[in-house]
């Protein structure tokens, strides 16, 4: 691990305009520049850099962050390769620190298994080559399906021999961890103490991750399947996780990119088949639904995905179960069915690549459409069960719910409105209503309605929305809004109390605790470090190693651009105390944050007065009236009188 002192030198070296500069081509606009947007097309500049604030944020596609997740999504890295990646470039050399036992012995067993499965697919490789079974029975096997021997070096494509344990004994000539052999799935332990192989007569396909080195593998039958199943893979360990890798990943990576799009087939021969047939900007899922995680890979290098399965139902219909997911995470999907009960392997191999890809070209269905189609014929001329479809079919559009995607949904609405023979304005209100009932349930304890809800609502039109999009309530605006003053004027000092701002802040938050508990858990760690003399603010956690932590930062800072005009023109220039305004700022949020807890006791007491016996009513007009007070106090305050 990467010692704080290294990542704090990296920091204090960082120059978001000299990085970012490295990739977009910058202007400078006041304060801060523009640039055409990397991570999206546009002929007209909206990604904007603040060096003040080392932030980017691009006002078309809505990308935001710093330094290190520039560098994390511009160059696909992890967070510490991205630490890595800016060490080298400014020549910062990197101290690592010990790791934790239990971490150290989780990299070591990966570590071993690594070296256990590259022994491995070199000793498949080796069998299929150069042994008298392996060419007899697998390479023949292979070459009759048409693969060449360029596209199986390629992939490292092999050969796991008949005889019981011929992998196992060279593994164990070559002193492996006994004790480590079974967890790489490629022998059991048998009767107690034998190692047997488990792949036995098998063709192996190795499975990269995307640095190439092999974390597991598919191993096939030779020939028909009748009795064993037709592939085993390696069992889930340290290495190999499923549901997070996606078959040929390393070898489409750069087409993909350059392509802008990938396709998506179901098994390892359909993507070895495509290669060979020079359409290399393919992956396999491996034939089970698609995970997040698998679309997530997919996204790090498009937003275009193909997906291409045989027309038979099983595969189409687990497709299908990926779709919302994918519409979730802002992929563009498309539909290709092969026909005539043929995979893209044996199509491509029947057609040939000029055919296939015109094939794919031409019968690209956009996956909603697609999927409204099929269901389509299955209503047939039932009123109950269309009226079903349409709901399902809005719930569905509801779900893009991007800003950018916006003119897309209105494209969908129309088409599935003609394709459903129904109003279009109807759907609108459909969809509308979905994306309404939504945000209703996400706030559905903010009862608003009263003068203070309304002054909020006025008050924070403008930040519906987090700067990524996600609805935040209405308490936790104000929540943030908190933070935000405590992360950027914390150390500032506020003048009427002649402390900090954060001395201000932790004395008025007594008795109004925060409730959403990841801004909790900020505000305790600001809290820990204001009190141990670290002078926190937001540059600590914009690079905090916590990721969660970090992209609250990103996000609070970020959050309040519109606000500062709401606040001027609440104060009519009424009581401007620094030049900043960060104490007017504080005092505003703070307060308004109060107001919005007072609210909710109120309404918590209202409620218990209901049902309480007439005893105790008495002692909770006493704490509604003490309540009413505080409230005056703050509203007097704030100097807006906001009570009738
Ligand atoms: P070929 O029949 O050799 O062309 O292989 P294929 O990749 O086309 O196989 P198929 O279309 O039947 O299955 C697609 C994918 O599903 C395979 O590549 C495997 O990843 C997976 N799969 C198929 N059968 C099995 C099985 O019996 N067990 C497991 N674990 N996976 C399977
Ligand atoms: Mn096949």
């Amino acid at each position: 691990m990467i010692t704080p002192n290294t990542i704090e030198q990296i920091k204090n070296r960082l120059d978001i305009i000299d990085v970012v500069g490295d990739f977009v081509k910058l202007k400078k606009r006041g304060s801060n520049y523009l640039g055409n947007c990397p991570f999206h097309n546009e002929k007209t500049p909206s990604f904007t850099v603040s060096p003040a604030k080392e932030l980017y944020k691009c006002f078309g596609c809505g990308k935001s962050g710093n330094t290190i997740t520039f560098v994390m999504e511009h160059e696909k890295l992890s967070y510490v390769d991205a630490l890595r990646w800016l060490a080298a470039r400014y020549n910062i050399e990197i101290e690592e620190t010990e790791v934790s036992d239990k971490q150290k012995q989780q990299m070591q067993v990966a570590d071993s298994l690594y070296v256990i499965n590259k022994f491995a697919g070199t000793f498949f490789d080796d069998q299929l080559f150069n042994t008298e079974d392996g060419r007899a029975i697998a390479l023949s096997y292979l070459k009759e399906r048409g693969f060449r021997e360029e596209i199986i070096k390629k992939f490292q494509i092999g050969y796991n021999p008949q005889q019981r344990d011929t992998l196992a004994k060279a593994l164990l000539a070559n002193q492996f961890n006994r004790e480590l052999l079974p967890r790489t799935g490629l022998v059991t332990v048998r009767n107690e103490t034998e190692l047997v192989d488990n792949y036995r007569g098998r063709i192996i396909f190795p499975i990269h991750n995307n640095s190439g080195k092999i974390i597991g593998f598919g191993a096939r039958v030779i020939g028909k399947a009748d009795k064993a199943p037709k592939y085993i893979n390696t069992p889930e360990n340290e290495l190999y996780v499923k549901s997070k890798l996606l078959y040929g990943s390393y070898f489409a990576r750069m087409a993909i990119d350059k392509l802008d799009e990938c396709l998506l087939v179901e098994g390892y021969t359909d993507v070895v088949s495509l290669h060979q047939a020079g359409v290399e900007n393919v992956v396999a899922s491996g034939g089970t639904s698609l995970t997040v995680d698998q679309l997530r890979l997919v996204k790090k290098y498009t937003n275009n995905l193909t997906i291409i399965y045989d027309g038979d139902s099983a595969g189409v219909k687990a497709a299908l179960r990926g779709l919302d997911m994918a519409l979730e995470e802002g992929l563009n999907v498309k539909l290709v069915l092969i026909p005539d009960n043929e995979d893209p392997d044996s199509y491509v191999n029947k057609v040939g690549t000029e055919a296939f890809q015109q094939f794919i070209k031409e019968n690209k269905k956009d996956f909603i459409i697609f999927q409204l189609e099929v269901m389509l014929k299955d209503v047939g001329n039932d009123l109950n069960q269309k009226n079903i479809l349409v709901n399902q079919i809005a719930e569905t559009i509801s779900r893009i719910n991007k800003a950018e995607d916006f003119t897309k949904q209105q494209a969908y609405i129309k088409q599935c409105a003609a394709l459903l023979k129904i109003d279009e304005g109807g759907l609108i209100t459909l969809v509308n209503k979905i994306k309404r009932d939504k945000v209703a349930k996400e706030e559905k304890k903010q009862a608003p309605n009263d003068a203070i809800d309304q002054l909020n609502a006025e008050q924070f039109q403008t930040i519906e929305t987090d700067n990524v999009g996600n609805i935040t309530s209405n308490e936790e605006k104000h929540e943030r809004n908190v933070l935000r003053i405590l992360l950027e004027f914390g150390l500032k000092e506020y003048l009427e109390t002649k402390t900090t701002i954060a001395d201000y802040i932790f004395e008025e938050l007594q008795g109004f605790p925060f409730e959403n508990p990841e801004l909790e858990k900020l505000l305790g760690l600001y809290k820990k470090l204001y009190e141990e003399g670290k002078e926190p603010d937001t540059k600590t956690f914009l690079y905090y190693e916590d990721n969660s932590i970090r992209e609250l930062a990103i996000s609070i800072t970020l959050f309040p651009y519109e606000l500062s005009a709401n606040w001027d023109s609440l104060y009519e220039g009424k009581t401007i105390t620094n030049a900043d305004n960060s104490n007017q700022d504080a005092t505003m949020s703070i307060n308004y944050y109060k107001l919005k807890k007072l609210k909710k006791m109120f309404e918590e007491n209202q409620s218990e007065m209901e049902k309480a016996p007439l005893e105790e009513q008495l002692q909770l007009i006493r704490i509604h009236k003490d309540l009413k007070d505080i409230e005056r106090e703050i509203t007097k305050r704030l100097g807006t009188v906001i009570l009738k």
